[in-house]
C-alpha cells in the first residue's frame, strides 16, 4: 500500500485509453469538506467512456484526473466549519458539486444547477483510498445498507429519479433498456405500484439479469420478438401509460412513442448518441409529455432510495461483479463485455 500522505488510486493519467493504479497526494480539506475513505466503489458507464477515451471523454476529462464517482466509505476528517457529521460515519454521496448562487440553486433545485461538476469527470473522484468532499453532498449511510449498496447508490438514484418522475400506481410501464439502471428502474416501478412492467433490451444475457432481480418483470428481446405482441398479451388495449428510457438508443425511443397510450408520459434518462431521427409528429399527435432526466435530485432522490431499501426494495441481486481494486482491470473487462450487471470494487 501507499506511504504516508500518499494513496492508492485510479487516475487517468494520459489522454489515451486506459486506467492507471498511481500513488497520488492525500487530498487536502477545506473548512466546509470532509475526508472519506473509501470502502467499496461502483464502475459506471461513465468511467467506461473514461477508460476507452472517446471523443466525449477526450472533450470533458482534464488529464490527469482520479475518476470514479460511485462509492461508498466512512468519514475519517472533518473540516473546520462542518457541523452535523461525525468521524466513523459511514456515508455516500453526492457526486454532482453545485453551486449555491444559481437561480436554480436558490430555489432549492441544486440537481438543476446549470455550474453542476462532476467528482471523477471535472474534479478528483472517489476512485482512491480517500475523497475530499463537501460535508453538504455526503449521505450517510444506515448501518442496514452495506457499503456495497452504498456504492451503487448512484445509479439507483438515477432510476429512482426517471422511475418517481411520474405516478406510477396503478399505471402499465415501459422500460427500454436492461442495462444496470434499467434493471434497477424496474424493482422500483414495481415497488411503486406499477401493475405491468415490461422491460425491453437487444441482448438475452441483460433480460435474463432483469428476470433474475425483478422476478415479475415482463422480458421482451425485441431483436426477435413483436413488442405489440407482449402488450396485446398482457392485455393492454391502447398502450403503456408510461415509458422510462433508458438505453439512450433512438430506435427505442421510437419504439416507445409508437408503444404508448394517447396523452402517455416519458422519462428519459438515456443519453442518445446524436441528433436523433425519432418520429416527432407522434410525439404531438399522441399528446405525450417528455421530460428529460439528470442525475438525482438533491437531496429528495437519496431520501426517497434510502427509505425504500430500508423497507424492501432489493437490488442487491444487479451487483453480477465483484473484485478486490488490485484487480481492476477485471473489473473494467466484466463492465466493458456489456454483460454484466453492476461491477464493484472494493478497496478495504
Ligand atoms: N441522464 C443521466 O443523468 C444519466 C446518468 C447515468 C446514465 N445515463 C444513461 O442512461 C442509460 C442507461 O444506463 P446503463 O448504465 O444502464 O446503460 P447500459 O449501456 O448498460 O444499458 C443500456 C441497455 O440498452 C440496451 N439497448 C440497446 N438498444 C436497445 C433497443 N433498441 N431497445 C432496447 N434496449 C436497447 C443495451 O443492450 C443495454 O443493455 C445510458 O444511456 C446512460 O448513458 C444517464
Ligand atoms: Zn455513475
Amino acid at each position: 500500500m501507499s506511504a504516508l500522505n500518499s494513496m492508492v488510486a485510479l487516475e487517468k493519467s494520459r489522454a489515451e485509453a486506459g486506467l492507471w493504479m498511481v500513488d497520488a497526494p492525500l487530498p487536502d480539506i477545506g473548512p466546509d469538506d470532509v475526508l472519506i475513505k473509501v470502502n467499496a466503489t461502483g464502475i459506471c458507464g461513465t468511467d467506461i467512456h473514461i477508460w476507452n477515451w472517446d471523443d466525449w471523454a477526450a472533450n470533458t476529462v482534464p488529464v490527469p484526473l482520479i475518476t470514479g464517482h460511485e462509492f461508498a466509505g466512512e468519514i475519517v476528517e472533518l473540516g473546520r466549519d462542518v457541523t452535523g457529521l461525525r468521524i466513523g460515519q459511514r456515508c455516500s454521496g453526492e457526486g454532482h458539486l453545485v453551486e449555491t448562487d444559481s437561480r436554480q440553486s436558490r430555489a432549492g433545485k441544486f440537481h438543476l444547477d446549470p455550474g453542476t461538476r462532476g467528482i471523477g469527470v471535472n474534479v478528483q473522484g472517489a476512485f482512491a483510498q480517500y475523497l475530499a468532499m463537501p460535508a453538504f453532498n455526503v449521505v450517510p449511510l444506515p448501518d442496514d445498507i452495506p457499503d456495497e449498496i452504498g456504492a451503487i447508490l448512484d445509479p439507483l438514484g438515477n432510476a429512482v429519479h426517471t422511475a418517481l418522475s411520474f405516478d406510477l400506481l396503478g399505471e402499465d410501464v415501459l422500460i427500454t433498456g436492461a442495462g444496470p439502471i434499467g434493471i434497477m428502474a424496474a424493482a422500483v416501478a414495481r415497488y411503486a405500484g406499477a401493475r405491468h412492467v415490461v422491460i425491453t433490451d437487444i441482448n438475452a444475457k441483460r433480460l435474463a439479469l432483469a428476470e433474475h432481480v425483478v422476478p415479475s418483470v415482463v422480458t421482451v428481446d425485441v431483436s426477435c420478438e413483436a413488442l405489440e405482441d407482449v402488450s396485446a398479451r398482457l392485455g393492454l388495449t391502447q398502450g403503456f401509460d408510461i415509458g422510462l428510457e433508458m438505453s439512450g438508443s433512438q430506435a427505442a425511443l421510437d419504439q416507445m412513442i409508437d408503444a404508448l397510450v394517447m396523452g402517455g408520459k416519458i422519462a428519459m434518462l438515456g443519453i442518445p448518441p446524436g441528433k436523433s431521427p425519432v418520429d416527432w409528429s407522434r410525439v404531438v399527435f399522441k399528446a405525450i409529455t417528455i421530460k428529460g432526466v439528470y442525475g438525482r435530485e438533491m437531496f429528495e432522490t437519496w431520501y426517497k432510495m434510502i427509505a425504500m431499501l430500508q423497507n424492501g426494495l432489493d437490488v442487491s441481486r444487479v451487483i453480477t461483479h465483484r473484485f478486490d481494486v488490485a484487480a481492476f482491470r477485471d473489473g473494467f473487462d466484466a463492465m466493458r463485455s456489456g454483460q454484466s450487471g453492476k461491477v464493484v470494487l472494493s478497496w478495504s
